[in-house]
């Protein structure tokens, strides 16, 4: 198939991770014979410094006539000045809102030869497979904002029609997992949580197959920890869908490991790891690119069907983490490249022993 996919490589970590996620995007389309073209476009603080603005025109009319989005990070600290008149943040609020992707799809794994790394007991993390769905257009992050010298405000709305449709992707998604929905909330102080609350029961009576539970999200934030492997789909409003899944990171090992996909109504959407920009390490070629390599999969899943291919990616990175090499976050040497070569030799051997098992099958030698 032909697809057009822009990259956004971003600020810091960003290019470093996104170029290996586009390796292995060129190395699917040489294997099992597409066509991507991509595009390379500003956004972030790189944006900022070349044309004044978080967002360009042109990146954002590139990203809209896009089949998908491949975004790396934005920011820094050359742009977090707190009176600074425009931030690189920006741009991606303004990216995600412009394209109407309201549902921020974030799985979570943990793969056994991490679990080590995180800061639980390994009993405590055997079969953690939970996607969390972000409502990413709306509340707090969107409203309107006042600031005086004495007092600031960022106001937290939100409307049916926004909670109804992010819930329905995540009742959908539930029904091809294990029909586990935990919605996340909190009904008992905040109005915005209560017409949530109410506005997710009414939908869950259409989908009565669909096992539903609330919970508030302080406990939610505990649960996580405590009973990880208790949750299947956990949908939630945007700022604590934001804070839930760096949390959730800790369980798989590295904030570096968790990819998203960022969807709306149609076909074409937004992918990005979850992770920022990582200045502590960013330019030294030592980034994990498994959360963009991941954020590749799921694009190929989502945006253009190719649901082989998205399979052979993550196959390959599996493969990867079980035998190394491992990058520093998760308590390697390898550098960025040496991830990405593991990844791009895995993905040959994938594909050679599907063709191999299919021409066995057929006797086609
Ligand atoms: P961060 O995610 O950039 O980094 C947090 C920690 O995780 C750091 O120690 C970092 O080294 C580590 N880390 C992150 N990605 C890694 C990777 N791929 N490999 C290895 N280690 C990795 O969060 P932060 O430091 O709070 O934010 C830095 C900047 O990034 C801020 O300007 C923030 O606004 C921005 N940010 C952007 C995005 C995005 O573009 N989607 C997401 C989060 C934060
Ligand atoms: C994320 C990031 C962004 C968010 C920031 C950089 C605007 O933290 O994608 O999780 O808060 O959504
Ligand atoms: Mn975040």
């Amino acid at each position: 198939m032909k697809a057009r996919i822009v990259t956004l490589p971003g600020d810091g970590v960003g290019p470093e991770v996104t170029a290996a996620a586009v390796a292995v995007l060129k190395t699917v389309a040489a294997r099992y014979e597409h066509v991507f073209a991509f595009e390379e476009q500003l956004i972030g603080g790189i944006a900022i410094d070349a044309t004044g603005e978080p967002l360009p025109a042109a990146s954002l009319a590139a990203c809209r006539s896009a089949d998908a989005v491949l975004l790396g990070a934005v920011g820094g600290p050359k742009w977090s000045d707190p009176n600074a008149p425009v931030r690189p943040e920006q741009g991606l609020l303004a990216l995600r809102a412009a394209l109407g992707v309201y549902a921020n799809l974030r799985p979570l794994q943990v793969h056994p030869a991490l679990a080590n790394l995180s800061p639980l007991k390994n009993e405590k993390l055997k079969n953690i497979d939970v996607l969390f769905v972000r409502e990413l257009t709306g509340g707090a992050y969107f409203g309107a904002k006042t600031r005086t010298d004495e007092a600031a405000t960022d106001e937290c709305r939100y409307t049916v029609a926004e909670i109804e449709r992010v819930v329905r992707r995540a009742f959908e998604l539930a029904r091809g997992r294990r029909r586990h929905v935990t919605s996340v909330d909190k009904a008992n102080v905040l109005e915005t949580s209560r017409l949530w609350r109410s506005t997710v029961q009414r939908i869950a009576a259409e989908y009565p197959d669909v096992k539903l539970e609330h919970q508030l999200v302080d406990s939610m934030a505990m649960l996580l920890l405590t009973q990880p492997n208790r949750y299947d789909v956990v949908v939630t409003e945007n700022l604590f869908g934001d804070i839930l899944t760096d949390e959730a990171a800790a369980l798989a090992g590295s904030l570096g490991l968790l990819p998203s996909a960022s969807l709306g109504d149609g076909k074409a959407g937004l992918y990005e790891p979850i992770h920022g920009s990582a200045p502590d390490i960013a330019g030294r070629g030592v980034a994990n690119p498994v959360g963009a390599i991941l954020s590749a999969a799921l694009l190929l899943r989502h945006s253009l069907g190719l649901e082989t291919e998205a399979v052979a990616i993550e196959s390959a990175v599996e493969q990867v983490l079980r035998h190394g090499p491992h990058s520093r976050d998760i308590g390697g040497h390898a550098g960025t490249d040496e991830v990405r070569d593991a990844v791009l030799a895995a993905i040959e051997d994938h594909a050679d022993n599907a063709a191999a098992f299919f021409c066995g099958a057929r006797a086609c030698g």
